[in-house]
């Protein structure tokens, strides 16, 4: 099986690199293509056998699944590059989740697409992705994209109409913790003689704890 990835921001770099440390994906089997080729150039000083792409279409025309890893604006333009070049069959992924399939499906009539939406927590194993389908996926489709996807954590299916809450409860909420976090460290800097370091010590390990206890009794505390 051949995988394309286009766009090597921080999505794309996160899956490829999971793809192949875990050794989920074969390297030779793996074809990348980034808009800004610079940012790719060295990755076979990493990776000698990963196939580095110089325009899109050379990493999506073997392909049996293409994973679309830029944002949204530029995701319709990309499809509409790669449409007359990839296989009948190519099971497309979208990494975004809101750009609706009606619209995806206008470019790519009667094509397998999926949507994943993972979490940067991924990076650690320790992720809950979102997936959903159209209409074309069919079953095995389903399990290798889950088999592929469960290299970097947990995942859910949900309709489609559901993405946009999911991405608030999964994706998004690394960046409310953030931002809470800072308001709790910022705040307590103000009112104590306790050290910058400690507070964020003493903050960060209660957190990490506070999320197995949840995850052990089940929101039970
Ligand atoms: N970041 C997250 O936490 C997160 C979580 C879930 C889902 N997502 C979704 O994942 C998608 C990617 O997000 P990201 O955070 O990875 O974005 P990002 O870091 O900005 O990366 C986007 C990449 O796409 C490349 N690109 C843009 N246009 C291209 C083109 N025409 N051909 C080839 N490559 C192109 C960019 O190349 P350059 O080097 O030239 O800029 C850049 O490397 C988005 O749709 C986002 O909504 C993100």
């Amino acid at each position: 099986m051949k995988i394309g990835i286009i766009g090597y921001g921080s999505m794309g770099r996160m899956i490829l690199e999971k793809f192949i440390e875990t050794k989920t994906v074969e390297q030779e089997t793996l074809f990348v293509s980034n808009r800004t080729y610079n940012k790719i150039v060295d990755l076979n000083k990493i990776y000698p056998q990963l196939n580095l792409c110089g325009n899109n279409i050379d990493a999506v025309k073997d392909a049996d699944m293409v994973f679309i890893c830029v944002k949204p604006l530029e995701i319709k333009i990309i499809l509409s590059e790669i449409i007359n070049d990839i296989k009948s069959d190519c099971h497309i992924v979208s990494l975004n989740g809101s750009v609706l399939f009606k619209h995806l499906e206008q470019i790519c009539r009667n094509k397998k697409i999926s949507k994943i939406i993972p979490s940067v927590t991924a990076e650690i194993n320790q992720s809950m992705t979102l997936v959903c389908h159209n209409g074309y996926v069919n079953y095995d489709d389903k399990n290798i994209l889950k088999k592929l996807i469960g290299c970097f954590g947990s995942f859910v299916e949900l309709p489609e109409t559901e993405i946009g809450m999911g991405s608030e409860l999964t994706s998004c909420m690394p960046g409310f913790i953030g931002a809470i976090f800072k308001v709790i460290t910022d705040e307590a800097e103000k009112h104590t003689a306790i050290n910058k370091e400690q507070v964020i010590q003493m903050v960060i390990e209660t957190l990490y704890g506070t999320g197995k206890l949840l995850l052990e009794k089940k929101n039970d505390i």
